[in-house]
């Protein structure tokens, strides 16, 4: 994983058998908050079910430049992190590492939640389907009483006089922002009240780590959060991480497209998964839920659909990706619209030259059915692009090259082992 131009070769199915058990990792998008409030607290954190994935450790290697130690025992899938104890009140983090990710923007709620008033960070990097803005996250911290600078590499947020209890309505339920002002909220001397936030389940967990340290949190309405943390105590935290639900539904997918004898995916949360297994259930695939897992198998047809992403409850841009396979063999002419990044379609472009026929117009995919896919060079444009060019390869007539493959391990754990256990073939290739 450390050289990142390796690239994947996966085989067709026709040369394997798929079958046997693939077991779902915690959450990406859950750890790294969650990495990041472990600031909040001034005792250890202890963290179980963590993913072994390559922004985990880019997330504590950044962690660890502002002194803050940690171990990450990725066979146990444990992380402990040593206590925040930062006597000064400004924090400078100049480690590259930062652009390396998205979420180093939410260090910035983290230290502003542990008392920290001055903060310099280089910005943040990020998976490269879309533009990222970050301005709801800034116009939060302004409306709790930072200062927020801009500069071309870097941005400076000030709270000399600690941040003020406030009501913030965010313009959009975005889920990093919300993320960085419920830690934000924790450094407050008083009540905050969050409106229009984000409630993926990402955010529940963050919640649910939050509340061990005595801070109180409720729901007023679906959208709106009372944050009061005055009575917050530190406190050595043991937290579980959620499994990743993206993951999940890809490894659903994955069977549905390729498994004559089913695969069982394990350690499903079902109430974070809903709208996209409605999604399946309509396109026909054929799927049982039980005891926590998923077993699936391949369908004789699938149904065309006409797909929107939204905001939690309703599916996920993240899912957008791999479901566009499975329409691509659906009988019959299927479309997508993504609300949420509605230029996000760089992966079917790498998907047409496996033979997908789509067309983009005012903003919707157009895919074909029936795709015959053939094996080619592709590009991993994202993590979920990446998973839904090895599903291409899976279903195509030859080896299929995957270049940018680091892409996709920045979201699944343990990938190449999960998919030779049931039975892909799949290599890893140094470039
Ligand atoms: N947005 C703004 N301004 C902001 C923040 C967001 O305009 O200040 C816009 C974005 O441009 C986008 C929409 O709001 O159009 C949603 O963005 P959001 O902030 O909700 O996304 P995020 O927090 O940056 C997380 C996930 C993404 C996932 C999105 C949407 C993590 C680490 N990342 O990103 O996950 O696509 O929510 O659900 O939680 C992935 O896992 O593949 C991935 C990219």
């Amino acid at each position: 994983m450390h050289n990142p131009n390796y690239k994947y070769k996966v085989y067709p199915i026709n040369q394997a058998k798929v079958e046997g058990i693939v077991e779902v990792s915690g959450a990406k998008n859950s750890v790294l908050p969650i990495i990041c409030a472990s600031f909040i607290n001034r005792k250890k954190t202890h963290l179980q079910n963590v993913p072994n994935l390559n922004d985990v450790n880019v997330l504590l290697n950044i962690v660890k430049s502002i002194g803050v130690k940690s171990s990450f025992l990725e066979e146990q899938q444990e992380i402990s992190i040593e206590e925040f104890n930062f006597e000064s009140i400004s924090i400078n983090i100049e480690s590259d590492d930062t652009r390396k990710i998205r979420y180093s923007l939410l260090l910035m709620g983290a230290l502003l939640g542990a008392g920290i008033k001055e903060i310099k960070i280089n910005l943040p990097g990020g998976c490269g389907f879309s533009e990222r803005p970050y301005d709801i996250h800034l116009a939060g911290f302004e409306k709790m009483g930072c200062s927020v600078f801009e500069y071309e590499n870097h941005i400076e947020i000030k709270a000399v006089n600690g941040l003020n209890p406030s009501v913030v309505e965010l313009r959009f339920p975005s889920v990093g922002a919300t993320e960085n002002l419920l830690m934000a909220a924790c450094g407050v001397n008083g009540v905050t009240i969050l409106k229009n936030v984000a409630i993926e389940p990402e955010i529940i967990d963050l919640i649910d780590f939050l509340k061990k340290l005595n801070i109180s949190i409720e729901f007023i309405d679906t959208r709106t959060v009372k944050i009061d943390s005055q009575n917050k105590r530190d406190i050595e935290i043991n937290h579980y991480i959620i499994p990743d639900r993206i993951e999940a539904i890809s490894w659903v997918i994955l069977g549905a497209l390729t498994s004559d004898e089913g695969i069982c995916v394990k350690n499903i949360d079902i109430n974070h998964l809903f709208a996209p297994l409605l999604e399946l259930q309509n396109l026909g695939v054929d799927f049982k839920f039980e005891n926590g897992s998923i077993d699936v198998k391949k369908s004789k047809f699938f149904n065309s659909s006409d797909l929107i992403s939204d905001v939690y409850p309703k599916l996920a841009t993240d899912y957008l990706p791999m479901f566009a396979v499975l329409l691509s063999m659906a009988n019959g002419t299927s479309s997508i619209v993504d609300t949420i990044y509605p230029k996000r379609f760089g992966y079917l472009n790498e998907l047409q030259k496996m033979s997908l026929v789509y067309l983009q117009k005012n903003g919707e995919a157009i895919i074909r059915g029936n795709t015959n896919y053939t094996a080619a060079e592709v590009t991993s444009t994202d993590l979920r692009g990446g998973f839904a060019a090895l599903l291409a390869g899976l279903l195509s007539n030859g080896e299929t090259i995957i270049t940018n493959a680091y892409q996709i391990d920045r979201g699944y754990s343990n990938l190449v082992e999960k998919m030779q256990k049931i039975g892909i073939k799949i290599e890893r290739m140094n470039a």
